[in-house]
């Protein structure tokens, strides 16, 4: 397999990659979407066909970079992947289009953040594998058609909402990820303490599990700092005592919420009443769309927050947590 990065990566980024499973078999989690993938890439191969066009969406850190990887590495076939900002004009897709092999994924990640326009040009490219361009203007305006090798479009949203619907029509297949149990982010650091040479106790592993809101994105994050701490003040070895000491130290919350969380759930604690999404938007000073599938999903999947037709409330396991006085009890 041969992976075409066109993406600037950061030293998170490449830690995560390193320790990032390649087969369907390595991947922890995801139960469903491993067991449907499994049958769609072995129906593809028998047929000799690419993958239907592929979406994924749901919150970050969940894995949707790693599922392309690892489709394309069972599928035997290379990985070309674009980040939708990178892509300025049509003519920077019609580029990429025009070089794929036939049976190439090209991985898409942010799609709903693709200009119209180059939007577009997907529409024919994914249904009949043809790129139809406009040349010139007005009368004499053209339109250029060029075949395509056919290729497998997976494309990573953490804003489904915000796809346009010609677009989500295109996709054969949709997948929503799920937070991770606690189990599966303890088996994800295992796996990974084994990959760097670090010793994991089961409580440590757990402590670590259990403030990573449910993402092994942060799980990973967590790992690396914490692991800091066992070697400079312990023997290496990340236990219960030294995996609390260096999340006490880090300021990591004990139920992984993060700053947005909490605030977001003091203000429902407070109003005591359901607030609608754009007064929540207001007060956190935080995007409507961010708040409602980046941060309300971990709130709502754990039992904190409700959504009612009247706006967002909390529910009693929220106020239990911050108790009646209102002050957040959280470290
Ligand atoms: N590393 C990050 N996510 C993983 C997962 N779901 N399974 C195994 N290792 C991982």
């Amino acid at each position: 397999m041969r992976i075409v990065e066109l993406e600037q990566r950061s030293g998170e980024e490449r830690f995560e990659r390193t320790l990032r499973p390649t087969s369907l078999e390595e991947y922890i989690g995801q139960e469903h979407i491993k067991n449907n993938l499994h049958i769609f890439i072995q129906a593809a191969k028998k047929r000799g066909e690419p993958l239907e066009h592929l979406l994924f969406f749901g919150p970050p850190g969940l894995g949707k970079t790693t599922l392309a990887t690892i489709i394309a590495n069972e599928m035997e076939s290379n990985i070309r992947t674009i980040s939708s900002p990178m892509l300025e004009k049509s003519g920077d897709l019609a580029a990429i289009l025009t070089n794929l092999e036939p049976g190439d994924i090209l991985f898409i990640d942010e799609i709903h953040r693709l200009k119209p326009a180059i939007e577009e040009v997907l529409y024919s490219a994914m249904e009949d594998f043809r790129l139809d361009i406009v040349v010139g203007s007005g009368p004499a305006a053209q339109t250029i058609k060029i075949d395509l090798p056919p290729f497998t479009l997976i494309g990573a949203t953490t804003r489904a909402g915000m796809l346009s619907n010609p677009l989500r029509d295109r996709f054969g297949i949709t997948f929503r990820l799920q937070f991770y149990t606690i189990g599966e982010l303890e088996k994800i650091l295992f796996r990974a303490g084994k990959k760097l040479g670090v010793e994991l106790t089961p409580e440590g592993a757990q402590e670590i599990a259990r403030r990573s809101r449910g993402t092994p994105r942060i799980a990973l994050r967590l790992l690396r700092r914490v692991r800091d701490f066992a070697q400079v003040e312990g023997d290496g070895k990340i236990d219960l005592q030294i995996a609390k000491r260096a999340l006490e130290a880090l300021g990591i919350d004990r139920h992984g919420f993060d700053t947005q969380d909490i605030r977001l759930l003091q203000l429902l604690v407070e109003a005591k009443k359901p607030i609608g999404l754009s007064t929540l938007s207001a007060l956190l000073n935080e995007d409507e769309g961010t708040i409602e599938e980046v941060i309300e999903p971990f709130l709502i999947a754990n039992g904190y927050v409700e959504k009612t037709p009247r706006g967002r409330v909390a529910t009693a396991k929220a106020h239990q947590l911050f108790g009646s006085t209102l002050s957040p009890t959280l470290f």
